[in-house]
């Protein structure tokens, strides 16, 4: 046999990159999201089984949530040029809903996409060991309907794909992905701020 060439025809992209001095924004968006959490006990119901899921937070005026928003900027229009490809026209892309999650002990999110918008994200302030990770599906879901006995799971049969994100963590998905994450197995809260991100010329 000679050398074998696959040409590996539209992959999925997940970007993952770290903050710059996340400590420090971590710091700050933990104090901000604790503070909503005793404002708002109840918060809303998504895909969290337990925990707290906040509601919208206000990109407009609160300062942390800004604050955060700024310093991802590069990181979205990287992934919009160079990842997609795609127009890029200042303004014309949004982040157009951010909230905050709070998985204690036992809690976890059931299966899900995001919809209305091109671009999700998670990034993780607080991510102890055993905290629970996330994992993606391929939406090809045909594929899934037959599959020969798998011995060696490859790019070609994976069917799913967990990614162990840590502290300063931004990760970046296209939105119709569908995700899940684990239980939190660990004493101490995970706490991530989860984001979409909308383009319209
Ligand atoms: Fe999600």
């Amino acid at each position: 046999m000679s050398e074998v060439k696959i040409h590996s025809l539209f992959p999925i992209p997940i970007f993952h990159c770290k903050l710059e001095n996340y400590q420090e924004t971590n710091s700050e968006l933990l104090n901000y999201i604790l503070e909503l959490q005793k404002k708002d006990k109840i918060g809303n119901n998504h895909s969290n089984r337990g925990g707290w899921h906040s509601k919208n937070l206000d990109i407009v005026n609160e300062g942390p949530p800004i604050n955060f928003i700024n310093k991802s900027k590069d990181f979205l229009k990287h992934i919009i040029t160079n990842g997609f490809g795609w127009k890029y026209v200042p303004n014309k892309q949004r982040v157009v809903a951010m909230w905050a999650i709070i998985n204690s002990k036992n809690s976890f999110n059931v299966s899900h996409n995001h919809q209305n918008c091109y671009l999700s994200a998670a990034y993780y302030v607080k991510k102890p060991q055993n905290s629970g990770d996330i994992t993606f599906y391929d939406p090809k879901e045909v594929r899934t309907y037959r599959s020969p006995r798998i011995e060696k799971y490859t790019d070609y049969s994976r069917e799913a794909m967990t990614i162990k994100p840590e502290e300063g963590d931004l990760i970046v998905f296209p939105s119709y992905l569908y995700h899940e994450v684990g239980v939190n197995l660990s004493e101490e809260n995970r706490v991530i701020i989860s984001f979409n991100v909308d383009i319209d010329y």
